[in-house]
């Protein structure tokens, strides 16, 4: 019996789009990989362009430029759209929107279209839009993923990881929660080392490496995306691979936790919004969402952070 074909699509072939298809091809994630822009005759030469990569690499996938409706037949589309050319300053709301107009214009037209697959979404603010999708897509909250704090804790774990005398970040279980932005707060509650509470560890450690400065880590995990952003514009190969990560994680059906933005219902005790906590990821997009105990501390931080998402969200969908 031949194998299910793996089919991932990207709307938005900006900087991210670009960075994402490029892993998704050179990872052999997918058999095809559909490339849907607004600017076609863009979309069609860098799908030339890619083409032209594959025989390089380990990877077989066929690679196109399609109309947005072709995106329907996709496993999981990888949502990378964004205003184009809006230059931010100083927060990822200023994309709102822009972001939005767009979601209010692919959505009902994918939907249309009989997309019932997964979506992953990178576009900003990521986790008001991720919401947005869900309420106009018609597909059940499990389908329906942003990337959220994945990328945020990512750099929480590499900075750490700097801190505690380079365990290898993927040792380390460490989630940012919250908003990808600004009020994202640190789990740090949870925080192991191979599975060791991050106290003791520091505490057997406490003669090879100085105590962590917890403030100072959190803070630049918060803002690293800015370190990046305010040097070249943009931010591209992290959210990207983020982006075929995610992708993979779902067509493989890998059971891995991650960090998201997903739909809430009272798992943290909101609702009608997407925020970023740690879920399981597998074949059915969200097979779980995990519910930390958060110390008082947290509890403060992420409500707050939920209030700021639940302020913006209400408003879009006014
Ligand atoms: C970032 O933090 C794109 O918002 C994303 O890199």
């Amino acid at each position: 019996m031949s194998e299910a074909v793996r089919r991932v699509g990207i709307v938005g072939i900006g900087n991210v789009g670009k960075a994402a298809a490029s892993a998704i091809l050179h990872e052999n994630i997918a058999d095809e990989l559909y490339i849907s822009d607004i600017d076609t005759e863009r979309a069609k030469g860098e799908a030339f362009d890619f083409a032209d990569s594959i025989e390089l690499t380990p990877s077989r996938t066929r690679v196109a430029e399609v109309p947005l409706a072709g995106l329907a037949v996709c496993d999981v589309i990888l949502v990378a759209v964004t205003e184009r050319k809006k230059v931010i300053s100083d927060s990822r709301l200023e994309l709102l929107k822009g972001s939005a107009a767009i979601t209010y214009d692919i959505v009902p037209k994918l939907r249309k279209a009989g997309f019932k697959g997964k979506y992953v979404i990178a576009t900003n603010p990521c986790d008001i839009i991720t919401y947005l999708f869900y309420k106009l897509s018609g597909l059940p909250k499990n389908h329906v993923i942003g990337t959220g704090t994945a990328l945020d804790s990512m750099r929480f774990r590499r900075l750490l990881s700097k801190a505690i005398g380079n365990v290898d970040p993927r040792s380390i279980n460490a989630f940012m929660v919250g908003e990808h932005g600004d009020s994202q707060i640190a789990a740090w509650s949870h925080v192991t080392v191979g599975g060791q509470p991050l106290d003791q560890f520091e505490a057997d450690n406490a003669d090879v490496f100085p105590k962590i400065n917890r403030e100072e880590v959190e803070d630049a995990a918060r803002h690293f995306g800015w370190e990046i952003h305010k040097r070249k514009g943009n931010t591209q190969f992290g959210i990207g691979n983020e982006l075929a990560f995610f992708a993979r994680s779902i067509l493989n059906d890998a059971r891995i936790v991650t960090a998201a933005s997903v739909v809430q219902n009272g798992e943290y005790g909101q609702h009608d919004l997407a925020i970023g906590v740690p879920i399981v990821l597998g074949r059915n997009g969200v097979e779980k969402i995990i519910r930390y105990q958060l110390s008082e501390k947290e509890w403060e931080g992420f409500s707050a952070s939920a209030d700021l998402i639940k302020r913006y969200t209400t408003q879009t969908l006014e």
